[in-house]
């Protein structure tokens, strides 16, 4: 996984925001909104952001 890329254009997050958000405590599509806004702008990415929280989440509960 590139960490580097951009997930969410509009607000220029990467996927290595969302594993920071992930192992900061959120759990869920909503709560990584909560701390990053990822997603909040035109909604177009969320599907994508979706797939990543359910993988940084299973990575950190393992
Ligand atoms: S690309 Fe993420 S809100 Fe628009």
């Amino acid at each position: 996984m590139d960490l580097e890329k951009v997930v969410c254009d509009c607000l220029g997050i990467t996927n290595g925001m969302i594993k920071d958000a992930v192992d900061a405590g959120a759990s869920t599509l909503e709560e990584v909104q909560e701390k990053t806004e990822a997603g909040t702008v035109c909604g177009a990415c969320n599907e994508d952001i979706q797939h990543l929280v359910d993988f940084f989440v299973k990575e950190r509960d393992n």
